[in-house]
């Protein structure tokens, strides 16, 4: 296997994680719900302003409970934009959903809020917005378009840790959220996310889901004085091992803010002259959108160009990287699109190239990757 000088990524320790996971051993309590667990959920409670945050053993199980707290009957569509991780559609198919392909704007890869009402029909139920690379989308328009025809709104936030929409924190403008912990994403609990909840309605039946379908959560709280099955549910929670690993990192969450976004700066300041000069397109960030350093990526003008851009890359030790191939083009959904081109979502498929972003990169580092690419 090929030895990169420069990886793609390298998942970032502040150094007291294990500090924490070690308290949360002697606490004697290791299961989830515990000590660190309350305390990563009324960290990202308070500074963000969520109604009731729960965390996940990943994002992926965050937009499931989402999925299962839309009450969905099969048939039901969501719209969802293609060029996403499978995660966000996967949720909603496993609960017998049709999935409505939505293409991405031109200027980056948020689906577009302008073509979403074309898609709407009387089965649609839910909007699925993805704020890529924690660039929010239009959530504005998307709430205002989700009022007039009563469906709900579920931010996928997997990306988008401490971004804001005009002010306000992505995660918290749609009914519910989901965000990532994932090894590759800002802050980091190895495989790790949380469900946010901004509707009131959806609290109760959230932290059942969450429990194994019981009132596990009440019966804690001297809420009732036994518990039992009442729902459906899976075992969403992470134990207090993870959860301490993740107070580590939210605990540095400025300084890991402030050094990602230094990286990026510098990636700007180096490639703005190439992209003004039309050899790629640079991430777009519109007016009401905020950068949260999640990613820095170049979008090709072909194909061919990202691979030899990546190979060029390669051949210095230097690792980049593509993906999503678009989900209406996959093997497991293309015969059930309804056949719609979605040509800006195929684009960022073929075209678009992430360059490495993570803490322990180095500004020099950024320059020499950038050199490479000027040629
Ligand atoms: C947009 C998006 N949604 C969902 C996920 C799934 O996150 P997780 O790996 O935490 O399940 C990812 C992961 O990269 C993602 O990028």
């Amino acid at each position: 296997m090929m030895k990169y000088t420069i990886p793609f990524n390298k998942p970032h320790l502040t150094g007291r994680e294990a500090h924490y996971m070690y308290q949360a051993v002697n606490l004697g309590k290791l299961s989830g719900n515990g000590e660190f667990t309350k305390r990563c959920q009324a960290f990202l409670e308070q500074r963000y302003g969520f109604k009731k945050c729960l965390l996940t053993t990943s994002c992926t199980d965050a937009l499931e409970m989402c999925a299962l707290l839309c009450d969905l009957t099969p048939g039901d569509e969501v719209i969802i934009p293609s060029y996403t991780f499978v995660s966000t559609a996967l949720a909603f198919v496993r609960v017998g959903a049709k999935v409505v392909f939505a293409d991405s704007m031109q200027r980056n890869p948020n689906l577009d809020a302008e073509k979403i009402e074309a898609l709407i029909t009387p089965r649609t139920k839910v909007i699925v917005p993805v704020h890529y690379a924690g660039v929010a989308c239009d959530m504005d328009r998307i709430m205002e378009i989700a009022e007039k025809h009563h469906l709900l709104v579920v931010e996928d936030a997997a990306q988008a840790i401490d971004s804001y929409y005009k002010g306000r924190p992505l995660g918290s403008i749609g009914h519910l959220s989901a965000f990532s912990f994932h090894e590759t994403k800002n802050i980091i609990a190895g495989e790790g996310g949380c469900l946010c909840i901004n509707d009131e309605r959806f609290i109760r039946r959230a932290e059942i889901l969450w429990e194994k379908g019981t009132n596990r959560a009440e019966f804690f709280r001297g809420e009732v004085n036994k518990y039992g099955w009442v729902d459906i549910g899976s075992s969403f929670l992470p134990s207090e091992v993870i959860a301490a690993f993740l107070w580590a990192q939210l605990e540095s969450m400025d300084e890991i803010q402030a050094k990602r976004k230094a990286l990026w700066e510098r990636y700007g300041q180096n490639l703005l002259p190439l992209a003004r000069e039309g050899r790629f397109q640079l991430p777009d960030l519109p007016d009401y959108a905020t950068n949260n350093a999640h990613m820095f990526y170049l979008v090709c003008p072909s194909l061919e160009d990202r691979t030899a851009l990546i190979e060029r890359l390669k051949a210095q030790g230097m690792l980049a990287v593509f993906h999503y191939l678009s989900l209406h083009a996959s093997p497991y959904y293309q015969d059930k699109h309804d056949g719609r081109p979605l040509p800006e979502c195929d684009r960022y498929a073929d075209c678009l190239v992430r360059l490495p972003l993570y803490y322990d990169l180095s500004l020099d580092e950024v320059d020499r990757i950038c050199a490479v690419i000027k040629g």
